[in-house]
């Protein structure tokens, strides 16, 4: 995605986006030497995402808020941590959210980008999490109500599931308490899990009529607004999502 846009802007020359193995006892040792080898920035994923939060320098405020990165920049030996989870998130939605009720699944870093985003845009957020306790820390820190059984599925106008159920064909209808003909065609629904084919929860949303956005296009849009940072150059949108498509 990212080294396909470097193409299409006729930078593929002088950069490059390229995958680098860490293991977490040498995850800081690796950062610090990125600025000095040429390196502008990184992507962080899991496992490292709470250490980049607390090795970097300096925190975006929406990162800080969040308390959790994906995204850091350098400048000279500065290590700066961002999160464009969020703002990606926001941008994949066909609307704003804003006075929205919205139903979030999961409490790790993924759902807090999504919570926090969600309520910074004026939607009301309740969250639900296998393990309660999480959903608990995270409204508390994040916002948003902790629910241990949501409301009817239909009173919700935007579900979200940031959860990692799906990730390996896990039945999304029984881990998570979303029925499959309980959808409506007012409804947007989202699947930040992503994968070749459209998710079994995408799937019954869209047989209801309702809007989905898949993991890809949060994928996309988060990773455009790394490559903005990091380039300060407008990111082709259509050739990033064709790439991660393909
Ligand atoms: P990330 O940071 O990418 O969000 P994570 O922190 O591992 O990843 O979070 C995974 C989320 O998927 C958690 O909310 C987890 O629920 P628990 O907190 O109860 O572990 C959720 N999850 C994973 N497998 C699940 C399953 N089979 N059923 C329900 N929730 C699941």
């Amino acid at each position: 995605m990212h080294n396909a846009a470097l193409a299409e802007l006729g930078m593929a020359g002088e950069w490059g986006y390229e995958a680098i193995d860490v293991a977490p006892d040498r995850f800081e040792e690796r950062v610090r030497a990125m600025p000095g080898e040429g390196f502008v920035g990184a992507n962080v994923t899991v496992p490292h995402k709470g250490a980049a939060l607390s090795l970097a320098d300096e925190l975006s405020e929406t990162a800080r808020e969040i308390g959790a990165a994906n995204t850091l920049a350098f400048e000279d030996s500065v290590v700066r941590a961002e999160n464009t989870d969020a703002e990606g998130l926001l941008r994949a939605l066909p609307a704003s959210p804003a006075g929205q009720r919205a139903l979030v699944f999961g409490a790790g870093g993924a759902a807090r980008a999504v919570v926090w985003a969600l309520l910074r845009e004026g939607a009301t957020v309740d969250v639900w999490n296998r393990t309660a306790l999480s959903a608990r820390y995270l409204c508390e820190e994040v916002g948003g109500e902790p629910v241990s059984a949501p409301d009817d599925q239909r009173d919700y106008q935007l579900i979200v599931n940031s959860t990692a159920v799906g990730l390996r064909g896990e039945d999304v209808f029984t881990q998570l308490p979303v029925y499959r003909r309980r959808f409506t065609a007012e409804q947007v629904v989202v699947d930040i899990v992503y994968g070749h084919e459209p998710s079994e929860l995408l799937r019954a949303a869209a047989a209801a009529g309702a809007q989905t956005v898949d993991g890809i296009e949060v994928l996309v849009q988060q990773g455009a607004l790394s490559f903005q940072i990091w380039t300060g150059r407008e990111a082709p949108l259509d050739t990033m999502r064709a790439a991660a498509r393909a």
